[in-house]
């Protein structure tokens, strides 16, 4: 089934609990929070405090999509502020596995991400872990880019093998999703549509989200 996360990256920080509610309105089903160090990415947005105001602000689970270096650092950080979903760059772990089991032994729900230039195939030995996979469809740390076409074919291969291994995780999209995109996204296997400009980027989040989501429904067929 697929679902509209809207990208609070997008949104007006002095207003995040009303931006939320509507896009919860519009028929977003998760919230997208992009973590950034001025490290692993050259841009710097929000922490655990932040994500702890949130945490009372929405019942909506929160996808907390980390692109900071050394994230065992600050895994308990985030399962304390209570994030829901943690998602770690394969590009920043040295110890993938690790890393995912940290996040599992403190009840969040583990995903990995991969940049524009990472091959699917890299990832494979530690599928049966993770919860989701985010495929980076823009390289990470701004909202607003334009979306890299050859990130459809990496959502194809990741669906070709999740069916060829038999397992259940989530596909996710970030980056460029779009009037212009969603329908390829989704035709391309993607599930989880991750959307910070085309909800928050005009004003009104209720009925861009819920335009985008209608869009995303009818490619999904
Ligand atoms: C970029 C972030 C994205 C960002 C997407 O580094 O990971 O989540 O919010 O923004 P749009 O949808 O505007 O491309
Ligand atoms: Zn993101």
């Amino acid at each position: 089934m697929v679902e509209l996360v809207p990208s609070i990256l997008s949104a007006d920080f002095a207003r995040l609990a009303e931006e939320i509610a509507a896009a919860e309105r519009g028929g977003g089903t998760v919230i997208h929070v992009d973590v950034m160090d001025g490290h692993f990415v050259p841009n710097i947005t929000i922490g655990p405090p932040v994500v702890a105001s949130l945490r009372k602000a929405t019942k909506l689970p929160l996808d907390c999509h980390l692109m900071i270096e050394n994230p065992d650092e600050f895994i308990p950080a985030f399962a304390d502020a209570g994030a829901n979903w943690v998602s770690v760059h394969y590009e920043a772990c040295r110890h993938l596995h690790r890393t995912l089991e940290l996040i599992a032994s403190h009840g969040m729900k583990p995903g990995v991400v991969l940049n524009p230039a990472t091959r699917v195939e890299v990832i494979r030995d530690i599928l049966p872990m993770v919860h989701h996979v985010l495929i980076m469809s823009v390289n990470p740390g701004f909202g607003g880019q334009k979306f890299i076409e050859f990130s459809l074919d990496k959502i194809r291969e990741l669906a070709r093998l999740r069916a060829e291994l038999g397992l259940r995780f989530r596909i996710e999209v970030d980056g460029g999703v779009a009037h212009d995109t969603v329908e390829r996204v989704v035709q391309a296997g993607a599930e989880l549509l991750v959307a910070g400009n085309a909800v928050f980027g005009a004003g009104d989040a209720e009925r861009h989200a819920r335009d985008l989501l209608d869009a995303a429904k009818r490619a999904a067929g």
